[in-house]
């Protein structure tokens, strides 16, 4: 198939891309590298540089008719979207409404949205399962979710197929450390330059963590699966921040001595999300525990 892949020069992406070539598709990689790397882009890829609502992008749907649009791009960071919402919602909103229009005019088959847990604001019950209220607490959680909705019009109006995947946590290799990385990342950096991780609170809090492979996995899946569905795709499994790094301590051989700080203002204590629709709609499970995840992610950087 003809794939284009928004966001592939970034972490998640990136491997997506992998997968794609390796499975035979065509695949292009549309980026403005903004936060992502070219040296992430794997080989026998089509590359563009360019803003997601930029005219580049429209020849590039002309020429290249894509069949599928796998889109990963956008502004990731919490803090900047309350810092900046203008910029955060031109990225991920507008940018997102661009492509739509592209799909639609240009005769794409397929949306695969990455969306995430932030769009359920704090859980009201858990494991969060996809009828769970919307209540976006950041202006990151409002600038994910209110795609969803123009994705589900376009389908409705326009006939295009969707799947839209909200991710839990997700680690492993090339996830950026910096600024408000994820949590596994931030660590691990830490870890490797002999400083102190820093937990806020009691560090009892719990977030559901899941390996970018199985990320992948489940977007191969929705290639042909999943059609029309928002599907929480998550290991369905608590981790608390001290169990993490009891575990890398254990995979590293290092003693971890954390540093203790007060608790971030409304962070979320637990969240955990229930996985069962994308198991079911998908014909896919996630393969890696939180330990196996992390060995993966070591053994990679280190290699
Ligand atoms: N990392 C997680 O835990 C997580 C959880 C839930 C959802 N998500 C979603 O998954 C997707 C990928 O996240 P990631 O962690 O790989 O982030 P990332 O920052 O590594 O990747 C995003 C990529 O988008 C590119 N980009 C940003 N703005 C752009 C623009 N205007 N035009 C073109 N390219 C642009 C960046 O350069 C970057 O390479 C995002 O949509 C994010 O919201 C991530």
């Amino acid at each position: 198939m003809r794939i284009l892949v928004t966001g592939g020069a970034g972490f998640i992406a990136s491997h997506i891309a992998e997968r794609f070539v390796h499975d035979g598709h065509q695949v292009t990689v549309l980026d403005n590298l903004s936060h992502g790397k070219i040296r992430h882009i794997p080989p026998r890829v089509h590359f563009l540089q360019a803003e997601l609502a930029s005219p580049e992008v429209e020849d590039l749907f002309k020429t290249l008719k894509p069949e599928i649009v796998c889109h990963h791009a956008a502004q990731i960071d919490v803090v900047t979207s309350m810092k900046q919402p203008l910029a955060d919602a031109g990225t991920n909103i507008l940018g997102t409404l661009a492509l739509l229009l592209h799909c639609r005019n240009y005769g794409v088959q397929k949306f695969i949205y990455a969306s995430s847990a932030a769009v359920y604001g704090t859980p009201m019950y858990l494991p969060i399962d996809e009828k769970h209220p919307v209540k976006p607490l950041s202006c990151y959680g409002i600038s994910k979710h209110t795609p969803e909705h123009y994705i589900e019009a376009f389908s409705n109006l326009y006939g295009l197929d969707y799947t839209i995947l909200r991710y839990a946590n997700v680690y492993g290799p090339r996830q950026d450390p910096t600024g408000e990385g994820g949590v596994i990342s931030i660590f691990l950096n830490k870890i490797e330059r002999g400083e102190a991780p820093v937990i806020y609170g009691d560090g009892q809090q719990t977030r559901d963590f899941i390996y970018v492979k199985d990320i992948v996995s489940a977007n191969a899946a929705a290639l042909t699966r999943g059609s029309r569905q928002i599907l929480n795709v998550s290991c369905n499994q608590a981790t608390s921040v001290l169990e993490l790094l009891q575990l890398l301590a254990v995979l590293t051989g290092k003693t971890i001595v954390p540093a203790y700080k007060p608790a971030l203002p409304g962070d979320i204590l637990h969240s955990v999300l229930n996985n069962r629709a994308a198991i079911s709609a998908l014909n896919w499970s996630p393969e890696y525990s939180v330990p196996e995840g992390l060995k993966d992610t070591l053994t990679s950087q280190s290699g």
